[in-house]
């Protein structure tokens, strides 16, 4: 074997090996909690504790919820070794780590790679190596890297294919740094879904990457950015999921309808489930929608497969995701504000014959004669179903 054949075969075993520790990292869209869409910049070490203790205590964790992530805002500044500190709001973050850890529990940080991150706070530029070495240290398992002020880079460079090639080397940097550290730290990417993000965020490490720019707690803004993930299902895997942003469930800008069709559509995506709610004062409607275990299952199928739009007929949208087995979700979303009679054809799904239907939010079988469901839905309700081929009579 001559050494130029050598190294592009041990190249390709490491790419594999690397997607390999991707899928065994992220093999179902990781499920936590985030600190932004609530706290933004009032989070502190308490509040992260008091987290991780409602996450144990709501059932949240057992339901599935495993990453507690601090967001933007953490960070001090670097001593004359260049080493980051948190800010005094963090007085010990590997202590709170241990602390998360001890709960069952995973710890999520928040960098960038520019100079600033977008609250202005110390981004990893030039630190990489030595930052995520400090993340491994503290005991630090997923980062969330936001693009922020390396965009100013960017647009300096005059030129898109510059400006791209600039972004991919540092996110590509930052992934190496984490895998360098020999811990299993979850890479997060965040630039909002620019420059086909889904189609190169694997290649430089990422286990998720955003779609979109940020989610709001208000049902326009959640059905923008839910209903414009359509097209992108064949760019999700095991290890390497589309981000269409975090959860709003239970910050109370959307009624219960409304946040049970975000939770569905989440679930439809295989999107990641990151609460953004704060967890310690949620109310049971929150905690119910939240860890609706039969949902969960629909995200986190372990076929992996995200699922897209079928149909849509202006403001009546059904979407279906493939599951293991064979079986589908499908979700019926009306997101008029009116009600409104929907039905679907489970031949227009794929199915053949007869076929067994669940309906996972009333958590109760309902009938489809002749292979067709009608429902009445709500104003910016979703019915979402469960459906396989029913088994022939012995
Ligand atoms: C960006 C990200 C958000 C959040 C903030 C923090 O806007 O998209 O999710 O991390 O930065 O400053």
């Amino acid at each position: 074997m001559t050494p130029r054949i050598a190294a592009s075969l041990a190249a390709a075993f490491s790419l594999a090996a690397g997607s390999a520790q991707a899928a065994a990292l992220a093999a179902t869209p990781p499920m936590g909690w985030n600190s932004w869409n609530h706290f933004a910049g009032k989070i502190d070490d308490a509040a992260v504790r008091a987290q991780a203790d409602a996450m144990v205590a709501s059932g949240m964790r057992d339901a599935g919820y495993t990453y507690v992530n601090i967001d933007d805002t953490w960070q001090g500044s670097r001593d004359a070794q260049g080493e980051i500190h948190p800010n005094d709001r963090f007085p010990d973050m590997k202590a709170l780590a241990d602390y998360v850890h001890s709960k069952g529990l995973k710890l999520g940080i928040y960098s960038s790679p520019g100079p600033k991150t977008c609250a202005g706070f110390e981004g990893s530029q030039g630190h990489e190596a030595q930052d995520a070495r400090t993340y491994a240290a503290w005991g630090v398992d997923y980062l969330k890297y936001d693009l922020c002020s390396l965009g100013n880079a960017m647009i300096a460079t005059g030129s898109l294919d510059k400006a791209h090639a600039l972004e991919l080397a540092a996110y590509e940097k930052m992934g190496r740094a984490l895998r360098a550290t020999g811990r299993p730290i979850v890479y997060s990417l965040c630039q909002y879904g620019v420059a086909q993000v889904w189609r190169w965020g694997g290649s430089v490490g990422g286990n998720l990457w955003r779609t979109t720019g940020d989610i709001e707690d208000k049902f326009p803004r959640m059905v923008a950015i839910g209903f414009g993930q359509a097209g992108l299902a064949a760019f999700a895997r095991p290890g390497q999921w589309n981000d269409p942003d975090m959860l709003e469930v239970g910050n109370g800008g959307m009624n219960a309808v409304e946040y049970r069709t975000h939770m569905s559509l989440w679930a439809l995506l295989a999107a990641p489930l990151l609460a953004g709610n704060d967890l310690s004062r949620m109310t049971p409607e929150t905690r119910a929608i939240l860890t609706n275990r039969e949902v969960i299952a629909i995200d986190q199928d372990r076929a992996g497969r995200q699922g897209d739009r079928v149909r849509a007929e202006g403001p009546l949208e059904i979407w279906a995701k493939p599951l293991a087995g064979g079986a589908k979700a499908v979700g019926l979303l009306n997101l008029s504000d009116f009600p409104a009679k929907m039905s679907v054809d489970f031949a227009d799904v794929g199915f053949k014959g007869r076929v067994t239907v669940r309906d996972v939010w009333a958590g109760q079988a309902v009938s489809a004669p002749a292979g067709r469901f009608e429902v009445l839905a709500p104003p910016h309700g979703t019915v979402l179903l469960r459906v396989s081929s029913s088994k022939p009579k012995a």
